[in-house]
């Protein structure tokens, strides 16, 4: 491993991981960030590294083919790691066409380029949402059958399988990590906890969804990074690893905690429509990452604490972000969702 193809870099996730390799790593590392530069994608994640004399930056199209193909001769890419995708929910609801381009189509062509160029490392980045809602207290084990629900976690999932697929059938040498929810600087503010930071900083409603006690793992996004770079070194090919704290919470805490973080108001809470399809409870067993010697450095509690405060710190990110593009997807999304009274909440 020496030349890295990070697609999607320049999106929350893969733009931490960006820095978390430069600053773990130093010149050791040539990092290629690939990014079509959706609304998600945004260089300012990028504008601290943009220097180092070891990255650089692609804008590009998973989905085409010869894009692909050139970045990969031009830098001498050895190792693809595949972060770029449409990765909200609520949007895949409203428009699954895009999720099924990129998440399924885009990966599938990263695969064939990989392939064809001598059997490049592959690494995919999954969510835990491939297992779809978990009931009881069952944690998911990286076996379990994949069970999405929405169009989101069935295109991830799709893209699971066909990794998987070239595994087997071509020999590609492949891992999968399947993170929880992250939090960290730098999330587009459709995402709750951003979304409802920013929000609280504006005096606006938090819009909670139904009765607000959907349970999630809300993780540090540094440490699903650090989860990441384990895989990648120690990860045994063909085998997928969930990343997490490994404990959740209702969302009604994780507002709690974020509104006193802020000191604000709990006025702002604002119970409205469920989502469709909503998926109670996802929650990970994270025991074979951490045979590897993997450990989460942050609670949920901490990484909501640490996430309101890098956004108090850095308006000058988030302002920018909530743009009028912004503005008009916020007007579809809540526009004329139904408030709920507290008998149906
Ligand atoms: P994001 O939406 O912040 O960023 C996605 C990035 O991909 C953007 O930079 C965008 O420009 C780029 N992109 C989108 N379509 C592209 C295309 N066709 N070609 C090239 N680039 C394209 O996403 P994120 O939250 O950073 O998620 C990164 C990955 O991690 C995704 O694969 C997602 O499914 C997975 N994941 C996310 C979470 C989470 O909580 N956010 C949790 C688990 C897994
Ligand atoms: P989200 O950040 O969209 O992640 P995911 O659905 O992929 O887990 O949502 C996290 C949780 O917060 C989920 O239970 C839905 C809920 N939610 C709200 O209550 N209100 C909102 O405005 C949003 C965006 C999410």
């Amino acid at each position: 491993m020496q030349t890295l193809l990070i697609t999607g870099g320049a999106g929350f996730i893969g733009a931490n991981f960006v820095h978390h390799m430069l600053e773990t790593y130093g010149d050791r590392y040539t990092l290629v960030v690939y990014d079509k530069l959706t609304y998600a994608g945004n260089l300012d994640n990028l504008r601290d590294v943009a220097k180092a004399p070891n990255y650089h930056f692609v804008r590009g199209d998973i989905c085409d083919a010869d894009r692909v193909t050139r970045a990969i001769e031009d830098y001498g890419v050895d190792t693809v790691i595949n972060f770029a995708a449409e990765t909200h929910v609520d949007r895949s609801i409203m428009d699954p066409s895009a999720f099924l381009r990129t998440n399924v189509m885009g990966t599938y062509t990263l695969l064939e380029a990989a392939r064809r160029h001598g059997k490049l490392r592959f690494h995919q980045i999954s969510t835990d949402e491939v297992y779809g809602h978990i009931a009881g207290d069952h944690k998911s084990v990286e076996g379990d059958p994949l069970s999405p629900r929405s169009p989101y976690a069935a295109s991830k999932a799709s893209a699971d399988l066909m990794v998987n697929a070239y595994h087997i059938t071509h020999g590609l040498p492949v891992t999968i990590s399947r993170g929880a929810n992250n939090i960290g600087p730098y999330q587009y503010p459709e995402k709750v906890v951003p979304l409802f930071i920013t929000n609280a900083l504006q005096g606006r409603p938090l819009p909670i969804y139904g009765d607000g006690r959907q349970m999630r793992d809300y993780q540090y996004v540094r440490d699903h990074c650090e989860g990441i770079d384990i895989v990648l070194h120690d990860g045994v090919i063909g085998e997928a690893y969930n990343i997490a704290t490994g404990t959740e919470m209702e969302n009604l805490q994780m507002v709690e905690i974020l509104l006193d973080e802020l000191g604000a108001d709990r006025s702002l809470m604002q119970f409205v429509e469920d989502r469709a399809g909503h998926d109670r409870r996802y929650s990970l067993d994270v025991s074979k990452l951490a045979a590897l010697g993997w450990e989460p450095r942050y609670s949920c509690e901490e990484a909501i604490r640490a996430t309101v405060r890098w956004y108090v710190d850095n308006d000058w990110w988030w302002r920018k972000v909530r743009d009028e593009a912004f503005d008009s997807y916020y007007e579809r999304q809540y526009g004329a969702r139904k408030v709920l009274t507290e008998a149906e909440g």
